[in-house]
């Protein structure tokens, strides 16, 4: 793989099933079965809600600093070999609080292992997620508890259930923080159609929309997309597993992007459960769509210089 950045994981979706039971075990708790390859059987999914209500169950191991910090540096420690320079990586505070879990305990856990990472020459920051479905009373209201750890955080994000819940409903919230100088992504057009992307882009301000692959369907905004070089962040095997791209992945819309002349980059979403990190993402599309290593160099750095890091550091990569 070429050298590139990971800008589309969500840190719960690096739950690998092994540590999955080592933290059940260790914190007491239950889970349907102990056994990883039954627990890996509820791994199919038909749609984004079925991965989103599995992935929900399986947070409620993460209790302690130290189960945030070893599922964090376990996750960095695997792209790190796999030659990532930069993750950009997202967590759901709204999981976590809900079972009583502190703000504090999440971010000393997650903050510790970025440090280490840093410190061993990978690159990486957190963007906190507003979870959709709660609404924008709830997303303004973690926002507000947030600000005070607001040094521990870049940006935020917007994920879980897409439909029904639009980028408009949030507006106030990305003005407030845009306010507070955080940098600002939005999930859109994955299961949503192009007019969540059209609102992520002109009501939210993002900078980066996550996924987008539904933008396709709308040749303005394609324009759009492209005058603004406004990158998507693809994720091809993750696509594949909620069936949001075609069954074969020989099928998938990558190539279209960049023969429209899209910032597209490639990442792995929820590695754990969709069958590959960044780096079997990028040797699956290179094997199924017939990429040039042109192509895939170009989509590696993409994502470098989508990144926010900072230029010195960006210059320093590509
Ligand atoms: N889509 C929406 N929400 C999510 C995802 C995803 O792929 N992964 C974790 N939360
Ligand atoms: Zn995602």
């Amino acid at each position: 793989m070429h050298p590139t950045a990971e800008l589309h994981v969500h840190i719960e979706g690096t739950l690998e099933v092994d540590l999955l039971v080592r933290l059940a075990q260790r914190n007491g708790l239950p889970l349907p079965s102990f056994d990883p390859d039954v627990l890996r059987q509820r791994y199919r999914f038909g749609k984004l809600q079925d991965f989103l209500d599995v992935y929900g169950q399986n947070v409620a191991v993460l209790r302690t600093e130290q189960d945030f910090y070893d599922l964090a540096a376990s996750y960095l420690a695997r792209v790190r070999a796999a030659g990532v320079r930069r993750s950009e990586i997202f967590f759901d505070p709204p999981t976590h609080l809900a079972r009583g879990i502190r703000m504090e305990t999440i971010l000393a856990g997650l903050t510790a292992a970025l440090d280490e990472s840093r410190a061993d020459g990978l690159s990486a920051d957190l963007i906190m997620c507003f979870q959709r479905d709660l609404g924008a009373d709830a997303a303004m209201g973690l926002l507000d508890m947030a600000l005070p750890f607001r040094d521990q955080f870049i940006g935020v994000g917007l994920d879980s259930s897409e439909v029904g819940y639009p980028p408009s409903l949030f507006t106030r919230v990305y003005a407030r923080a845009a306010a507070e100088g955080l940098r600002r992504v939005a999930h859109a057009g994955e299961e949503g159609g192009p007019e969540y992307v059209w609102e992520a882009i002109d009501l939210l301000g993002v900078e980066r929309v996550d996924h987008g692959n539904r933008a396709l369907e709308d040749a303005d905004l394609v324009r759009r997309l492209r005058d603004d070089q406004i990158p998507l962040t693809v994720c091809p095997l993750s696509n594949l597993a909620l069936r949001t791209a075609p069954p074969e992945l020989r099928d998938h819309p990558l190539p279209v992007m960049i023969e429209e002349g899209l910032n597209v980059s490639i990442h792995s979403d929820d590695p754990a459960y969709f069958g590959g990190y960044i780096d079997d993402n990028f040797a699956a599309v290179t094997r199924e769509l017939g990429l040039s290593s042109a192509q895939t160099a170009t989509l590696a750095r993409n994502a470098l210089t989508s990144s926010f890091a900072s230029p010195q550091e960006i210059a320093g990569w590509v």
